[in-house]
């Protein structure tokens, strides 16, 4: 009886302890650009500065933008007699640190990635059996961010599909203590597929990999194409009871303006998503609290893309602390009503329309759950639209657009 209690007694001391370790960073969805999107494996030393300094220059630092993160293809698939990882020295030929040095004296953060297994998904050098040598260099390079991939685990893909989610999970467990260890500040943002299916047909997964992950893949790899984008959300709309600060769903990177030539809609000829479309991608990612972590190429954007990445009003919902992920509350079928609950007594409330054609979308104030007359502000317009009372009706939202509106909730003008 008195063991019983005396573990209790402990359980009860760490679990606050182990729960604010996880809150420390992603507190917020984590903002930020990645590699892979637009360019796979053909990253280097100098494109990467270079994005990072479109980052500034296009007033995405200043909308909240932060970690710069190389992905797979940053590493070569050996390493040294000391059993470090040896970096691709033609594509960085300084090594990893000179550039996160380049890269914080910005004023921004910087972000790696590698896998669990043998291998990382390009077949390069993984971290299995180094994994607190990694995270010990990742750390002595100052890196803020590590994005955990899971390819060719143990050794090879088709392993990788058959693995347990046990030892699936024993592998993440072990590289975010690897991390821990190292005492810095690390966002530990997991693609671990083997819970993939497990998230999509039954949620089991994911209560562990909320306290081992700040953001966890929900769904498998993005492409330029609404119907990608579609699939993506709804693979992470039922799991909102999982997000919160310090941990968050994640459908995949941002596709908006993503016009590289490694863009993938060409191989399955569907077509990259246009303007309307990128805003109900933009305004989606938002409403579900997912990451804003984008994969297009910084230094030639138009003005319409970074007016999208940059909308500060929609980033205000993503980035509220309260940290709800929105749930859709209506779906009829072509047109779709989501609200996320927003500190400051604010709603947010999105009409997807996912018809070819314009359509006015209603949402009455019994399905939000609040009463009365609310001022409603548009958040693309960024115009006050007016006080509307039971009911508001978006007028003539565009194909595959989305209109996205802010209130305070239990507020009687
Ligand atoms: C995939 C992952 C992509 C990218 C790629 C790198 O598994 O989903 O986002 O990281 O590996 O090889």
């Amino acid at each position: 009886m008195r063991i019983g209690f005396l573990i209790i007694g402990l359980y009860s001391l760490i679990t606050p302890l182990e729960a604010q370790k996880s809150a420390e960073v992603a507190k917020t969805p984590p903002m930020g650009w990645n590699s892979w999107n637009c360019f796979r494996a053909n990253i280097d030393e100098s494109k990467v500065k270079a994005i990072a300094d479109a980052m500034v220059s296009s007033g995405m630092k200043d909308a909240g933008y932060q970690y710069i993160v190389i992905d797979d293809g940053w590493m070569t698939n050996g390493r040294d007699i000391n059993g470090h990882i040896i970096v691709d020295a033609t594509k960085f030929p300084n090594g990893i640190k000179p550039l996160a040095d380049y890269i914080h004296g910005l004023g921004l953060k910087f972000g790696i990635y590698s896998a669990p297994g043998c291998f990382t998904c390009l077949k390069l050098m993984g971290s299995l059996g180094s994994e607190q040598k990694d995270a010990n260099d990742y750390a002595s390079w100052g890196v803020d961010f590590l994005k955990y991939d899971h390819c060719n685990y143990p050794s090879t893909s088709v392993e990788a599909k058959l693995v347990p989610l046990d030892s699936c999970r024993a592998a993440y467990e072990l590289m975010r203590k690897c991390l821990e260890n190292t005492r810095r500040q690390i966002v530990f943002s997991v693609h671990d597929k083997c819970t993939i299916g497990a998230v999509v047909n039954n949620e089991a997964s994911l209560p562990w990999i909320k306290t081992v992950a700040n953001m966890h893949r929900t769904s498998n790899d993005i492409r330029n194409n609404w119907e990608s984008m579609i699939s993506n959300l709804e693979t992470t709309s039922n799991l909102w009871e999982y997000a919160g600060p310090g941990y968050w769903n994640d459908p995949d990177m941002l596709e908006v303006g993503n016009t590289g030539n490694e863009s993938t809609s060409r191989s399955n000829s569907l077509q990259n998503m246009n303007l309307n479309e990128y805003r109900t991608h933009f305004s989606m990612w938002c409403i579900v609290a997912a990451p804003l972590i984008t994969g297009n190429d910084l230094r030639s954007m138009t003005p319409e893309i970074i007016e999208i990445l940059t909308n500060k009003e929609l980033i205000a919902i993503n980035q509220d602390p309260l940290g709800k992920q929105g749930k859709r509350i209506r779906d009829d079928g072509d047109t779709e009503v989501w609200k996320k609950e927003l500190s400051n007594d604010q709603l947010v409330v999105a009409l997807l329309n996912k018809s070819n054609e314009p359509v006015n979308i209603s949402v009455n104030w019994k399905e939000l759950g609040v009463k009365g007359t609310f001022k409603i502000r548009d958040l693309w317009t960024h115009k006050d639209l007016g006080k509307f009372r039971n009911s508001f009706t978006g007028k003539n939202i565009p194909g595959h657009g989305t209109m996205v509106i802010l209130s305070k909730k239990n507020r009687i003008y």
